[in-house]
């Protein structure tokens, strides 16, 4: 599966635009696109990271990061996900990166998603649904996201986010409306984010392969 992630990674370099600061995301596929970046470091200004994890590799190669805050919008935006649907709708979370992942999809024009074949199912759902919730909240937003989803709520213990928030993972869901969920989701006060990308979905798929599918 790791020659699959890789085969992604590498292609996803086609998407980059000579000169231009580049929104990195988080995961073991993205790990393979910051590598194959440092090949091009000379060509572009630099990345925009959305966790420390990668934050570290792309230093680690010579890579400058930069503040969201201070680049502004981006044109492209590569990163991993846990389960995509044929919508291109995506469940995201796993690595409990979400929240930063959301806020730089969102600030890019363009998101290609870099995936194994494992990844693409027909209903998002089986893959247990991240939710990034603020401490002193969990306990209301877990017996809110029963009511809600109809799904199991469960603490991911000992994991606490790069935002200094916890996450909660819906089990036993089958999403049929990605973006109704997303928006209900995101009503519960004390939920930071959920990681449904949806309303911000992907505009382009690669899945990892010889060749790779671009879809
Ligand atoms: C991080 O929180 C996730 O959203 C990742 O994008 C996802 O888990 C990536 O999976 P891989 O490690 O399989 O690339």
């Amino acid at each position: 599966m790791s020659e699959a992630k890789r085969l992604a990674g590498e292609k996803a370099i086609e998407y980059v635009e000579d000169g231009s600061i580049v929104g990195v995301g988080t995961g073991s596929t993205v790990a393979f696109f910051i590598d194959a970046l440092a090949r091009i470091r000379h060509r572009i200004a630099g990345a925009v990271s959305s966790s420390e994890q990668s934050t570290v590799r792309l230093r680690g190669h010579g890579i400058e990061v930069l503040e969201l805050n201070d680049t502004g919008p981006l044109p492209l935006y590569v990163d991993g996900a846990d389960e995509c649907d044929p919508a291109k709708c995506l469940i995201k979370g796993g690595g409990a990166a979400l929240t930063r992942e959301k806020i730089i999809a969102q600030a890019c024009a363009k998101f290609v998603c870099i995936i194994d074949p494992a990844k693409r199912v027909d209903v998002l759902g089986k893959f247990p649904l991240p939710v990034e919730v603020i401490p002193m909240a969990r306990s209301l937003v877990a017996r809110e996201l029963v009511q809600l989803t109809g799904g199991q709520p469960v603490w991911r213990q000992g994991v606490t986010t790069d935002n200094g928030n916890w996450v909660l993972d819906i089990h036993g869901l089958q999403i049929r409306d990605p973006a109704a969920m997303e928006t209900a989701i995101n009503q519960v006060p004390g939920v930071v984010s959920v990681g449904l990308f949806a309303q911000r979905r992907a505009d382009i798929v690669i899945v990892g392969g010889e060749p790779p599918q671009v879809l």
